[in-house]
């Protein structure tokens, strides 16, 4: 059923999942579908400059070592819209029914609050893709978030519940390897379709802020290149990269 094996490397404490796959990439020989996951983080990375918070032992916190050689690189956000996906997937059907969207470029978010961030790195070699190192990380258990990361809300928050993390893991794997069967099978045109169904703001009118100045406009898609295309109210189009736009809520 899955396109990659998971192989689950637990450890107790580490810097950052992401760091510690690119640590053991350069020594030695990781299969495809290498999972580290960590109880907790002392230095977990967000998009950008920015850290991940994360309470030990109460959320998931693991990289995905992924090897998608039959990706031309200028195609590489198709695995942030397949990891969205597959997260998506594995927190809406599962877990609970309310709608479940992704932010662009690849956060989930469930009623106004941010569930789970993805971290995707990728180690592309003469110009073919050698290795993409995806860390996730999906507040579960924990209820109260100290840091000034944008709308940080849990699974638990959400439902009063607490969750098991292994099985969830499990889950989020197997709807992540659904998902990437797809774009190793070539379904590129599927993928794109259902990550902007399910686009926040998609066709709605929102507001923005690029740089210091905030503006309204609608979201109207998703270029080739991850690049978010927005309609200002000039009727002209806009096109930002990652980190140059903030959608405000
Ligand atoms: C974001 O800013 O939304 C991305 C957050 C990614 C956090 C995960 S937790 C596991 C992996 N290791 C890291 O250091 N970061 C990612």
């Amino acid at each position: 059923m899955y396109p990659f094996n998971p192989i689950i490397h637990r450890l107790q404490a580490i810097d950052s999942t992401n760091r510690e796959a690119f640590r053991l990439l350069e020594t030695g020989s990781l299969k495809e579908g290498t999972v580290i996951v960590a109880e907790s983080q002392s230095a977990g990375r967000g998009q950008g400059k920015t850290m991940w918070e994360s309470a030990p032992g109460l959320n998931l916190t693991f990289s995905l070592l992924l090897r998608p050689v039959f990706l031309p690189p200028a195609q590489q956000f198709l695995l942030n819209q397949t990891i969205a996906l597959g997260i998506r997937d594995c927190l809406s059907d599962k877990l609970f029914p309310e709608r479940v969207s992704i932010k662009w470029p690849n956060d989930i978010y469930c009623k106004m609050g941010k569930v789970s961030g993805t971290l995707i790195e990728n180690r592309i070699m003469g110009g073919t893709f050698d290795w993409c190192v995806a860390g996730i990380g999906i507040n579960v258990n924990q209820e109260v978030f100290s840091s000034d990361a944008p709308n940080p809300l849990s699974i638990k928050n959400l439902t009063n519940r607490a969750y098991d993390l292994e099985e969830m893991l499990n889950n989020c794997l197997a709807a992540i390897g659904k998902w990437y069967g797809m774009l190793r099978n070539g379904q590129l045109r599927n993928i794109q379709k259902v990550y902007l169904e399910h686009l926040m703001g998609l066709n709605e009118k929102g507001r923005f802020k690029a740089g210091k100045e905030t503006f309204a406009g609608t979201i109207t898609g998703v270029d080739q290149y991850g690049r978010l295309q927005i309609l200002d109210e000039n009727q002209q189009n806009l096109t930002f990269d990652i980190k140059e736009v903030q959608f405000l809520l």
